[in-house]
């Protein structure tokens, strides 16, 4: 396992580590958001789905539980991205009621904010993301499996 330490100061350099996990982070992917409340999962989220070409709202799925967006044309290299916050999850078997097997797709990314409120029935995370308080800004862990794909960040 691969990873990098990074600092955002701000709100700004958050975004701007959204916008360089979307052009490293292919699918398929499922990717752990973890960090505290407030600690910049959805902030992320929201900058990596712009980044790909998402022009509408992103809202924090926290009520909804899953927002998807779609990329391009399926079976053209399109794509689709699942936004999931599992806070608000009772029990990790709920997942498997709202159908988590049909988001796991060859040609899905799945970000899942809270993902411990999913253990034992989420898949293991081929990118994890740990955000935590540093300074005035957030540190970010990144660790992955791929070393290249970790080295064009
Ligand atoms: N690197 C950063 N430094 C300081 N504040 C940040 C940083 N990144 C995000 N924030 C702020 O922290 C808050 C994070 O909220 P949010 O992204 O909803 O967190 P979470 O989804 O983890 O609960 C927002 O108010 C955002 O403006
Ligand atoms: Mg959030």
């Amino acid at each position: 396992m691969a990873s990098v330490r990074v600092y955002a100061a701000d709100e700004a350099a958050m975004i701007a580590w959204g916008q360089r996990l979307a052009r490293v982070v292919s699918s398929p992917a499922v990717v752990y958001l973890r960090g505290d409340l407030g600690a910049g999962k959805t902030t992320l989220s929201r900058a990596w789905i712009r980044a790909l070409g998402h022009e509408g709202a992103v809202k924090s799925p926290t009520y909804t539980l899953v927002e998807p967006y779609e990329f391009g044309e399926s079976g053209q290299g399109g794509f689709s991205l699942y936004h999931f916050d599992l806070y608000r999850l009772g029990d990790p078997e709920e997942l498997e009621a709202i159908g988590l097997r049909d988001y796991l797709s060859e040609s899905a990314i799945c970000l899942f904010e809270w993902p411990e409120r999913g253990e034992g029935i989420l898949p293991e995370a081929d990118w994890e993301i740990v955000i935590e308080p540093q300074d005035v800004g957030r540190g970010l862990s990144i660790y992955t499996q791929d070393d290249v794909a970790l080295s064009h960040l």
